[in-house]
This record gives C-alpha cells, structure tokens and sequence, in this order.
C-alpha cells in the first residue's frame, strides 16, 4: 500500500494506472477506520482494479461548537487496517494541501442539505459535497463508495454527481451495526460506558417503525409516534429528529410506502447518532 500526501502525485499515479486499463474505486473517509469504512473498501477491491482511501477529517463540513477538535484521529491504526483490507494507495492530504489560503469555491447542493441534519448543521453538507468534489476531481474514480448509514449525504452526493455531470458512479452500500444494533460510526468512541448501554434505542426504535409499516400501519404520523414512545423510556436520548421521509427529496411522506426512508438523530449525552432503516 502506497501512501500518498500530495495530490500532484497522486494525479500522477493514478493516470498511469488508467492507462494500464485500471479501474479505479475510491473510498473517502475521515479516518478512525471500522467495520462499516472496511466493507466498503472490500467491496471497492472486489469491483475495482485500484482502490483510493483518502483519509482526511475535513473542517469545513464541521460547524462551530462541533466536534471537529476531538474528532478520533489514529492514522498508524488506520494504515494497517487500510492495507489489510485491501487498499492500494492511501491518500492522507495536509489542511494546505486541500484548502490553501487562496481557496473559495464550494458546492451547496441546495433543497436538499437543508433537510434532516442540514438544519442543525447548516454548513455541513455544502462542506461534505465541496471535499467530495475535490476528491473525485484528483482521483477521478470510477466509482466510489459510501454508508447507507449517512442517507442523507449518499442522496446529496448522487445529486451532486447527477447535477454537475460528474462522470463517477456512487455506490451505496448497508449499514454495518454492532451486535446489539447499533450503528457503527466513529462516533459511538465518544459514548462513555452507560451511555453506549442506551445507544441501540435508537436502531429498536426504527426496527418498531419497520415492524409496524410490515404489519400494515402505512400513517407517518402514528409510526413515528409509536417509535418516539419506546425512545422516551430511555433517560438520557434526546430526539434532534425523527422522520419518514421520501429518498428522491427528502420532503416528509405522509404515508409510508416501499422506499420511505425512516431516519433518525438524536443526542445520547454529548454526542449526536444517526441512524435510519428503508421500507
Ligand atoms: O462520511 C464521511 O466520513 C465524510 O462525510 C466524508 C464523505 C469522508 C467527507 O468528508
């Protein structure tokens, strides 16, 4: 596995592999690498001749007060894990090497980074698409991969890619969960032991709603209700959101139906989880 901190070489590198017919997958990730970022990369080198980790925790899809500063950073782990699961060359860019003192440009795809997590991170998504956009211009893969578990930033993206004809193919792939169902990020390293215990409410709560739509109960409204209740009991979850919501728009579906979205945020102390299941 190569590691490689400018994009010039990596250009460079990566032309000299198309020109050997390689097809190239890339997966970006803010680093702290699990078992949801190493699915990814397996798929990555299953369907691709080269695969691209970039590792880059990237400040502008971060607002004021957020987590940026404590965000998990280990990149010695995350080589060895990198290179067991297959990667072939690890992009891991300096702040100047990606947003110089000269730079100006970002993408806001609109509508939709104002919905779910857009409202209480307002810049958020126009950071996610901007260093999205970066990478898939000094990669240019053929296709690249991300979590279903961030719905929102996989329906963004695919918008982004749609609307500016960007020639890449972007891959969805499930959510990876612990066994008890909770959802694997990076950020449940911040959940302290009682808190990590609570956790999994979260994911019970969208299997409740799924569980309902599968017994016939199609009202929004009535589902959300049921699975706001079970969270309720829990001390300690506070609910930023609790959605049915379509995948094209992300506009809230009054009645739930094949391919509604139930998605969820909330607060478990200090730390905000997402979460989300498709009908
Ligand atoms: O999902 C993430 O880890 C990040 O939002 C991404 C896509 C790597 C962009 O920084």
């Amino acid at each position: 596995m190569k590691v490689i901190k400018k994009s010039k070489e990596l250009q460079t590198l990566i032309e000299r592999e198309k020109k050997k017919g390689k097809i190239i997958g890339l997966v970006p990730t803010m680093g702290y690498l699990h078992s949801g970022h190493i699915s990814l990369i397996k798929r990555a080198k299953k369907d691709c001749g080269i695969v691209v980790v970039s590792i880059y925790v990237n400040p502008t899809q971060f607002g004021p007060g957020e987590d940026y500063q404590r965000y998990p950073r280990d990149l010695e782990r995350d080589k060895k894990l990198a290179k067991e699961a297959g990667t072939d060359i690890l992009f891991v860019p300096s702040d100047e090497e990606i947003y110089p003192d000269s730079f100006h440009t970002y993408i806001q795809v609109e509508e939709l980074s104002g919905r779910l997590c857009g409202v209480s991170r307002p810049i958020h998504f126009r950071g996610v698409a901007t260093i999205v956009a970066k990478l898939f211009n000094i990669v240019k893969p053929t296709k690249a991969y991300f979590g279903w578990k961030d719905a929102q930033q996989l329906i963004i993206l695919k918008k982004m890619v749609k609307d500016l004809n960007m020639d890449v193919e972007v891959v969805g792939l499930p959510t990876v969960r612990e066994k008890d169902g909770l959802a694997i990020s990076s950020r449940n390293k911040y959940l302290s032991k009682q808190e990590r215990k609570i956790a999994p409410i979260l994911y019970q709560a969208l299997v409740k709603a799924k569980k309902m739509v599968n017994s016939g109960e199609n009202n929004s409204a009535r589902v959300l209700q049921q699975a706001k209740d079970l969270i309720k009991k829990k001390k300690g979850v506070k609910i930023d959101y609790l959605k049915a919501i379509n995948l094209i728009d992300l506009k809230d579906a009054k009645k739930i139906k094949k391919n509604t979205l139930i998605a969820i945020a909330a607060w478990i102390g200090k730390t905000r989880l997402i979460d989300n299941v498709i009908i």
